[in-house]
């Protein structure tokens, strides 16, 4: 049985992993307007993984015996000046999420409740990957000519 604590505290994450997939879902919209398609698919994939994790959450706290809620999601930025403005925000956001699943985190461990503890560290070991990849999309960018973007942009279009 999860505590009540912990169950709001995972309900606050599901609104978390919502607003990121809808802040993804609006990035996708903003490269297409661009004429990115690859980057926008790529956000599209992005989007829809964060809508897998809010999923994953639900279960967890439905199967340890709590109560699961989708909360008021707030407002996503929706324009961009450019690819790399998007992919900035998307290191910064990613950087945000991964200090709340350890906030999560120390909190499962505060309560000795290890299914939970157990649950969310393929959530910190995910915010590693999450991280790195939107670090070296900027990176790459950076390092590359603006012509050189739309091959870029080609490159993430086929993400798998
Ligand atoms: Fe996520
Ligand atoms: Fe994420």
């Amino acid at each position: 049985m999860i505590s009540k604590k912990l169950q709001d505290a995972l309900n606050e994450q599901i609104v978390a992993e919502i607003y990121s997939a809808n802040l993804y879902l609006s990035m996708s919209f903003y490269m297409e307007k661009e004429g990115f398609e690859g980057f926008s698919t790529w956000m599209k994939k992005q989007s829809a993984e964060e809508m897998d994790h809010a999923y994953q959450m639900a279960s967890f706290i439905i199967k340890r015996g709590g109560e699961a809620v989708v909360n008021q999601i707030p407002a996503v930025k929706q324009k961009w000046t450019t690819p790399l403005e998007a992919f900035e925000d998307t290191y910064k956001h990613e950087c945000r999420v991964s200090q709340l699943i350890d906030k999560l985190l120390e909190l499962a461990i505060s309560e000795h409740d290890n299914a939970s503890q157990d649950f969310l560290w393929q959530f910190v070991r995910e915010q590693v990957e999450e991280e790195a990849t939107a670090s070296g999309i900027v990176d790459r960018i950076k390092r590359m000519g603006d012509s050189a973007i739309f091959n870029l942009d080609q490159q993430y279009g086929s993400r798998a």
